[in-house]
């Protein structure tokens, strides 16, 4: 294993990885830690073309710039290593001229959260952890669910009551327990937290265990090296010129912003791409923090459609800020009809059936564009971030309803 120390992001205090678990003690659960690896070492074992000959078509294949120690730790479900899909008829009606989507709904149990999970649930076991809990929107909680029954580790999930019942169903299936919370996200991420510390479960929580965005940074590594495989070059990784991703809890652009860091510690790219941070219209905290010019983030009463991004207090806000600032991006926020319309053209144009949250990225980039705040010529990637059969209802809003006929040949009428 490479890590060098744990990292505060308030104070930069350093800490030996195997004296803290969660977060800086001078700063108790706000003081997220960043995993800093030592960069030379990395760099004697392993080489972009290296990897990029590897057999192992997961977030595995990056192991030598992840947390884990031991193989054995690992959940044998297949993560990551998801499709980067040129999407030429998309980039014609924006005029981009190159435009690609990474479809992470394909992950094993649909979304992006599959990557933090298998990471964090490795780390469970490596520290001999006997129960595992998060609270989650849906997303998080199936991962978890889903690579803990994976590893055959107890998960205890926390989901709010107003989750959709494709995404509680998928908790339950897995085998975890699941407590359905009658309140918001945040109260749940709150009474988790709690029960965490009173029963001594390990914590998956989003912006709390430092491993979750060392999870989630594996998409930035393989969009990097995507990427120089297209362009023929695969001993070298392309870095694109703007990555579009949602924000809800701000933990995803966080680890794809410390996945580039990462890539650009060890030389293996030249330069960061923007990113940019795409809310919904009615949660758009970091939205606000960010166009106020602070860090600091003011909680929102959190209403859209897209679920998995209706966070009030996003707990990796700050950091989600600084991933837009300091790559010289943007935050954009879209309304849940571009939401619904991105659904329509995600999946007409493109084939690629998100749920709200996950096509919430497009969205951004419609709008981006005609904010004319983004040039075409410029290589864009939009990562999709969660599949659409999470959210029935949201996809049957987006499609509309089919034509209800007798089963008579005269009722079908020519199209
Ligand atoms: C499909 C999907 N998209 C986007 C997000 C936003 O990620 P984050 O909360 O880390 O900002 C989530 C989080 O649950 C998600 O499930
Ligand atoms: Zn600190």
């Amino acid at each position: 294993m490479n890590i060098a120390s744990l990292k505060c992001s308030l104070c930069g205090a350093e800490y030996p990885a195997d004296k803290i678990k969660y977060v800086c003690p001078k700063h108790g659960d706000s003081g997220l830690l960043d995993v800093i690896y030592d960069y030379d070492k990395i760099k004697s074992q392993v080489s972009p073309r290296h990897i990029s000959r590897s057999n192992d078509f997961s977030i595995w294949r990056y192991w030598n710039l992840l947390p884990i120690e031991n193989h054995d730790s690992v959940p044998t479900l297949r993560v990551g290593w998801t499709p980067l899909y040129r999407a030429s008829r998309l980039g014609k009606q924006l005029a981009i001229k190159n435009l690609f989507l990474k479809d992470d709904g394909s992950n094993p149990t649909g979304s992006f959260k599959d990557r933090a999970s298998a990471v964090v649930v490795s780390k469970a076991k490596e520290l001999g952890a006997d129960i595992i809990t998060a609270a989650s929107s849906g997303n998080a909680g199936a991962a978890l669910a889903g690579l803990s029954a994976s590893a055959q580790i107890p998960a205890v999930i926390f989901v709010p009551s107003t989750a959709p019942e494709a995404k509680v169903a998928q908790l339950l299936i897995y085998g975890a327990h699941v407590f359905l919370v009658k309140g918001t996200y945040d109260e749940a991420f709150d009474l988790c937290l709690a029960s965490s510390k009173k029963y001594g479960w390990y914590s998956r929580n989003t912006g709390y265990n430092p491993y979750t965005t060392e999870g989630k940074k594996t998409a930035s590594l393989e969009i990097c090296e995507q990427l120089g495989k297209r362009s023929g070059t695969s001993e070298e990784w392309v870095a694109p010129d703007c990555i579009f991703v949602s924000v809800g809890d701000g933990n995803i652009i966080s680890g794809i912003w410390k996945g580039l860091r990462d890539l650009l510690a060890l030389g293996w790219i030249d330069e960061l791409p923007k990113l940019m941070g795409i809310q919904a219209e009615g949660s758009a905290a970091c939205y606000n923090a960010w166009r106020a010019g602070t860090e600091t983030i003011t909680p929102v009463d959190a209403h859209t459609i897209a679920d998995s991004i209706s966070v009030g207090l996003p707990r990796d806000g700050t950091r989600a800020v600084r991933a837009v600032r300091e790559t010289g991006g943007a935050f954009v926020t879209v309304s849940d009809d571009e939401i619904l319309d991105a659904m329509r053209i995600l999946a007409r144009e493109e084939a690629i059936f998100a749920e709200p949250a996950g096509a919430a990225g497009y969205a951004g980039l419609v709008r981006a564009m005609s904010m004319g705040i983004i040039d075409g010529d410029e290589e864009i990637v939009v990562v999709i971030t969660g599949n659409g059969l999470k959210d029935v209802p949201a996809a049957i809003r987006a499609a509309g309803k089919p034509l209800l006929i007798e089963p008579k040949l005269e009722s079908v009428p020519r199209i």
